[in-house]
């Protein structure tokens, strides 16, 4: 007989020989920057999550920042939104004055800038439309313009979120061109057609005027074509991957983990959040250990990285 239990008799043994553990270091932290001034406005669907506007950033970065969060990953919300989502490239838009303010004010947080049309477009798509179709090689000039936007205003690292095909060969040769060889690429390669985004799309207020994004976000049932989405952006130049939604997708977080050798980051999109805050404010669930227990699912499928809503207390539950 094995005597597993002897390695479980006490939390000083369980401890000795974990396999996978959170550290702060591990969270990165999203936050919804809204055009305008005074705005602290909490979405209905995301208890604890907020929309600032740029003058108001600073009472979340302290607490950020305080906690030991070294990571944020910037969603900007424009009042103008058109067809070609122009805010998104516009030197003073509102993404570009929080990256300014943030790097002035806080230069030690790593700052990554989503970069996606779809929270600047009048039709919430992420891309440019051209006759009810999303044009891929269209929109291509235009995330590039966004990126290089975004590091001109000192954007640490480029997380593009569109699924266009090409984006990250277009995106790296216009960020080199500009000067911008430094500034590395993570990018969303593994981004499902998921159901998961429902409250981020009340936060960034980019639900799709029609259809949905399934002709460019990844069918759900995939896998195999998730590992061909992920060679084809390592290809073109990514540094660092991204596999969206987490929770359902550990699959292919553990498939990515075997085949690659880059940082691979795992998104705890809103709708994961929302269903655990959702349960925990009616006492069904214990918030602490089911948070902690998902995170720790998240590593141990071979995430480096996780981005989440829940990064604040979970810095303060483990800090
Ligand atoms: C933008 C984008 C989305 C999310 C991150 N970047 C929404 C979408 O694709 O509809 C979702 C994040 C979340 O649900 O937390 N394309």
């Amino acid at each position: 007989m094995k005597r597993f239990r002897r390695l479980r008799q006490s939390e000083k043994i369980r401890r000795f020989v974990r396999e996978n553990e959170i550290y702060t270091q591990d969270l990165i932290y999203p936050l919804f920057v809204a055009e305008g001034e005074g705005i602290t406005v909490e979405i209905p669907s995301m208890p604890g999550v907020f929309q600032y506007s740029v003058d108001a950033l600073d009472t979340i970065l302290d607490k950020v920042t305080e906690r030991g969060i070294e990571a944020v990953l910037l969603f900007g919300i424009p009042v103008k939104k058109d067809e070609c989502g122009s805010e998104a490239y516009n030197d003073n838009g509102v993404t570009q004055r929080a990256v300014r303010r943030i790097k002035e004010k806080y230069p030690q947080l790593l700052v990554i800038a989503d970069v996606c049309l779809c929270e600047y477009t009048s039709h919430g798509h992420c891309g440019i439309v051209r006759g009810g179709e999303i044009v891929n090689d269209e929109t291509l000039p235009f995330l590039s313009r966004a990126a290089v936007s975004l590091a001109r205003a000192g954007a640490d690292i480029i997380a593009p979120s569109d699924m266009m095909d090409g984006r990250v060969a277009a995106i790296r040769a216009a960020l080199d061109d500009a000067g911008f060889y430094l500034v590395p690429i993570m990018s969303y390669s593994a981004k499902f057609a998921s159901a998961f985004y429902g409250p981020f799309r009340d936060a960034a207020g980019s639900t799709p005027r029609f259809g949905d994004r399934k002709t460019y976000q990844m069918d759900i049932a995939n896998a195999r074509e998730a590992m061909r989405e992920i060679d084809d952006d390592v290809d073109e130049g990514a540094d660092m991957i991204i596999i969206k939604p987490a929770l359902a997708y550990g699959d292919i977080m553990l498939r990515a983990r075997e085949r690659f050798d880059l940082p691979l980051i795992a998104y705890n999109v809103s709708g994961e959040y929302s269903m655990v805050k959702a349960a925990a404010e009616r006492g069904w669930i214990d918030e602490r250990r089911v948070v902690l227990e998902i995170m720790t699912s998240l590593k141990r499928a071979g995430a480096d990285r996780i981005i989440t809503y829940h990064a604040l207390d979970i810095a303060e539950w483990i800090g």
